[in-house]
């Protein structure tokens, strides 16, 4: 298309039937974040991937976590003749097919394509003295999460260890060295002396808990949690936005392949943490730069005082993405299980069929601001008679604010993919990754990052 629209479906009128008008968005509305919600089956993830699919036909990339493995499926074409019966065009599928590029990367497993993470990454040398701070902060407090999901560090030494690694890596950090490459360098210099290290640890953990903690960390480097961690294919943002022949990536993060929801949690916390920082370093930008995307988004941003590893960072991300051109989009079934603070930052809902008396009354308090008062509770006793795929889709930046929609065929088959789908389609990719490692690890090209802007904090 190119033309800066999102075909997402078809209007439907009073009577309830779909009509042959078709319902679009540009491409700017969701720059203040978009939420999806609907009891399952509803069509959540099929309005998602429309929306992935269009946008990357208009050349925003997109990273998207995949806990269900329904999202990979993006990769595989729909059958033409189907799509046509459907009131799509085939060639949007060939549109697709020649404009767009997915990836299925598989933590933990060298199925797909190789992903792990540095929950060491430091700030860029040219950011602002809040973002330095913030940063350290994110950076020390993921890792001290990590040690407690997953090398059994004890809750009661969690103040105290993130107290001496936000120390540690200050002080590295203002040493003029943009990375500790690995974890085992940090447990080395955890237990060294403090004037190789350059601070004294000792008023913030003793030399014996610093032990402790420094065989916790390496832990981290052994058995099956070092595959999170290995050099190959570090993440990189740099490389996951950057068109490939001209093709723009949707990169699929298949967290199946994680074996327990601590492992999610922390995976996520660290992409997202990475990210961040990648983020600030781009500066400001009037046009949308990226696109991410977390279906089932309630366990990693839950409502209450829970906060698992991914919650924090998803907050300020929401609070910030929109001036630095990054798009967020959550599904979930329960509105409700998610913290109401995600929700002051979004602008656009989609709701689907929901009867569950209490996801309606969240709902409703989310839509008010949006649609006003009057039309939410409107919108709120359509919703137990929806069909699948269809939505009310309400936006304070559109006009009229609300509109009944039926979603539009997805151009991709809309299937749950396992480990060994991803393996069998991802293997021409793979074995390109293998072969050409990539330059910018996450550092050479991180480093020259741009800083305009970066400063300020909304
Ligand atoms: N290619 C397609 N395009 C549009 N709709 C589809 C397509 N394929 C299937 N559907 C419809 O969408 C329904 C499934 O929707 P979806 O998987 O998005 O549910 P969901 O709300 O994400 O559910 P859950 O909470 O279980 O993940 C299917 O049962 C089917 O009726
Ligand atoms: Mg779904």
């Amino acid at each position: 298309m190119g033309d800066n629209k999102l075909w997402l479906g078809f209007n439907i009128d009073k009577e309830g039937n779909r009509t042959d008008e078709k319902f679009e968005i540009s491409i700017d509305l969701l720059r203040r974040h978009g939420g999806i919600f609907g009891s399952t089956g509803s069509g959540k993830t099929v309005l998602s991937k429309c929306i992935l699919e269009e946008a990357a036909m208009e050349g925003i990339p997109v990273i998207a976590f995949d806990p269900q493995g329904d999202i990979a499926s993006l990769m595989l074409p729909g059958d033409p003749k189907e799509l046509a019966s459907k009131g799509v065009p085939p060639e949007r599928l060939k549109e697709y097919m020649d404009k767009v590029i997915v990836r299925v990367y598989t933590p933990a497993s060298s199925k797909g394509l190789a992903i792990s993470i540095n929950p060491l990454k430091l700030p860029d040398r040219n950011a602002d003295q809040d973002d330095i701070i913030r940063l350290l902060d994110n950076s020390a407090r993921t890792l001290v999460k990590v040690l407690m999901k997953v090398a059994g560090l004890s809750r009661s030494w969690e103040g105290k260890a993130f107290a001496a690694i936000y120390e540690l890596l200050r002080t590295i950090w203002e040493g003029e060295k943009t990375e500790v490459d690995e974890l085992s360098e940090l447990a080395d210099l955890l237990i060294a002396d403090s004037e190789t290290v350059g601070v004294d640890l000792e008023p913030f953990m003793k030399f014996s808990e610093r032990q402790t903690l420094a065989t916790r960390i390496r832990s981290l480097t052994v058995g099956s949690s070092q595959l999170l961690f290995k050099e190959e294919g570090n993440i990189d943002f740099d490389f996951l936005t950057k068109p490939v022949n001209g093709k723009t990536p949707i990169n699929v993060i298949f967290l199946k392949t994680l074996r327990s929801e601590e492992e999610k949690h922390f995976f996520i916390a660290i992409v997202l943490n990475q990210l961040y920082s990648w983020m600030l370093r781009q500066g400001y930008t009037e046009k949308p730069r990226m696109m991410l995307f977390q279906d089932e988004a309630a366990p990693f941003i839950p409502a209450g005082m829970r906060a698992p590893g991914p919650k924090e960072t998803y907050l300020l991300i929401f609070r910030q993405a929109r001036k630095y051109g990054i798009e967020c989009l959550i599904a979930t079934q329960s509105p409700k299980d998610i913290d109401y603070k995600a929700f002051e930052q979004f602008n656009t809902i989609a709701s689907g069929r929901i009867s569950s008396e209490q996801s309606l009354k969240v709902l409703e308090r989310i839509l008010e601001p949006i649609a006003g008062e009057k039309k939410s509770e409107e919108i709120i006793t359509q919703l137990p008679a929806q069909h699948t795929a269809s939505f009310i889709f309400s936006s304070a930046d559109l006009k009229p604010k609300v509109s009944s929609i039926g979603v539009r065929w997805l151009l991709t088959k809309h299937i749950t993919l396992t480990e060994k789908d991803v393996q069998m389609h991802m293997k021409k990719l793979r074995a390109e990754q293998e072969k050409t490692p990539r330059q910018t690890d996450g550092r050479g090209a991180d480093r020259s990052g741009d800083q305009e802007g970066a400063a300020d904090v909304s």
